[in-house]
């Protein structure tokens, strides 16, 4: 195992900490209980001593070398872990240095080599500790005004001046983590959020008793973090907390017209309304499922969501939001300029289904999976044959050492075919039920077979 610091330069380059820790474990071991708390003891003392708060789980990502994500969770034995990575190169996958050890023991590779990414801008935001200080080196900018921005200081509370601490360190970030260059330009914006609630009878709406404004300062990052097929996804700053905001880029995965400012307040609405559906169904089916005493896997969550207006009554929309000069007329500064707020996740995506399924469509295998895809199949029924989850997709999150996978981005299938880009509707119904294999999930929960529901579609 090698730690890594990955900074929060646009380009993250990463950096080597404390160089290679290995130990020996069983292949019975699971990655998260024992081999992860395991390397983050080992690091505890070296990291401790250099920094003021310790690392958490979320700070940190597991990684193959140089930086290849690994399929799916770490909730599982080493042995399970090697067995859906068969088809990766082990041997080869690890520094020169340390290829002469890659024998292997039958079918298994005797040595794993893994990197632990320690994601700087992860860990500032919740410790508020700027590492560039705890480490030794001051910033070298400072407040700076580039390209018209108004880059604020981070809200740092200076406890080391620098140096003291730093003589036993031996740690020396590179150039760029100090270069104001690397830091990625920030826009300071004023943002309200509001949460959603879901009546018992599964109808969402808009909180408005919850709307508060976002501690100050907020920054939203110029650059994207990530784009889908529908939405850019921009990382926030606020103080003690790393959100993502997300806006429409495009109205349907087809079409490559713009998106005005209202088109896109209505889609991140119909987005919320869909996630509070969701919320509520899979609240019924883990309810239903404890009832008929079945085996489900109960990681699941839907993300936190919040509708977030950017205040632009006195400012310009922030770089991010896209919203040019011309856009920003009298409407846009009353109204605001809407985004989807998240928090920030780091890790990879597993995607459980698309939006079509199609003949060749092959499910992912396991507990978990056929968790998920049971729950399609009851949310069909329970919410009265009017919504089809589609597009499924989930991100683990790591909390009081559990593993969670956090449903976002979601998309559905519905009779009217108004629930949002890529409702298929009716054809997209029909293309379910035709390819659904019910697992033994659907089976114990005893859930209807959905043939007969192919004569009330309409289809042309
Ligand atoms: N909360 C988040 N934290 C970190 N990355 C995210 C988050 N949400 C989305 N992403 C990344 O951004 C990508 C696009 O976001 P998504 O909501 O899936 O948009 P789209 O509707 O375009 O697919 C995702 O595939 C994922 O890689
Ligand atoms: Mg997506
Ligand atoms: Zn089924």
């Amino acid at each position: 195992m090698d730690v890594v610091l990955s900074g929060r330069a646009a380009k993250p380059k990463a950096q080597s900490l404390v160089g290679t820790l290995s130990f020996e474990f069983s292949m019975d071991d699971s990655l998260l209980d024992v081999v992860l708390p395991h390397f983050l003891s080992s690091l505890a003392p070296s990291w401790d001593a250099r920094h003021e708060n310790g690392l958490t789980t979320n700070d940190i990502r597991l990684t193959f070398f140089s930086n290849i994500s690994f399929k799916g969770s770490l909730n599982m034995t080493l042995r399970e872990f090697v067995q859906i990575h068969l088809d990766f190169p082990f041997a080869k996958a690890m520094p020169p240095v340390l290829k002469q050890s890659a024998r292997s023991i039958g079918p298994f590779p005797a040595f794993l080599y893994f990197e632990l990414h320690v994601q700087q801008d992860l860990f500032e935001n919740r410790t508020n500790e700027d590492m560039n200080i705890t480490s030794g080196k001051g910033h070298a900018g400072g407040k700076r005004k580039k390209n018209g921005h108004d880059e604020n200081e981070r809200p740092i509370k200076r406890i080391h001046g620098g140096g003291g601490i730093a003589m036993l360190s031996t740690f020396n970030p590179p150039a760029d983590y100090v270069s104001p260059v690397a830091q990625p330009l920030r826009t300071k914006v004023t943002l309200y959020r509001t949460a959603y609630t879901v009546s018992d009878d599964g109808e969402v709406s808009l909180d408005e008793s919850t709307r508060e404004a976002l501690q100050s300062p907020s920054f939203i990052h110029d650059s994207s973090l990530g784009q889908g097929v529908m939405k850019t996804v921009y990382q926030l700053d606020s103080p003690g907390h790393t959100y993502v905001v997300k806006r429409f880029h495009r109205m349907s995965p087809k079409e490559d017209k713009a998106v005005s400012v209202a088109d896109n307040n209505r889609l991140l609405l119909d987005e919320l309304k869909l996630l509070g559906c969701i919320k509520w169904l899979l609240a019924s089916f883990y309810e239903y499922g404890k009832q008929q005493g079945v085996d489900l896997d109960t990681s699941l969550i839907v993300t936190e969501a919040w509708y977030a207006i950017e205040d632009v009554a006195n400012t310009k929309p922030c770089h991010a939001s896209g919203v040019s000069d011309d856009d920003y007329d009298v409407d846009v500064r009353d109204s605001g300029v809407a985004w989807l707020l998240e928090p920030r996740r780091s890790g990879g995506v597993m995607k459980y289904c698309g939006t079509v399924l199609g003949s060749k469509f092959k499910p992912v295998q396991g507990r978990l999976a056929a968790t998920i895809y049971a729950f399609i199949h009851f949310a069909w029924l329970y919410s009265k044959k009017s919504i089809l989850l589609c597009d499924v997709q989930t991100m683990i999150i790591r909390q009081d050492g559990k593993e969670l996978n956090v449903i976002f981005d979601p998309m559905a299938h519905t009779p009217k075919g108004c629930s949002g880009p890529g409702d298929h509707g009716d054809k997209g119904i029909k293309d379910f039920i035709e390819h659904h294999k019910c697992t033994t999930k659907c089976e114990s929960l005893g859930l209807d077979a959905l043939e007969d529901d192919l004569e009330d579609l309409d289809l042309e």
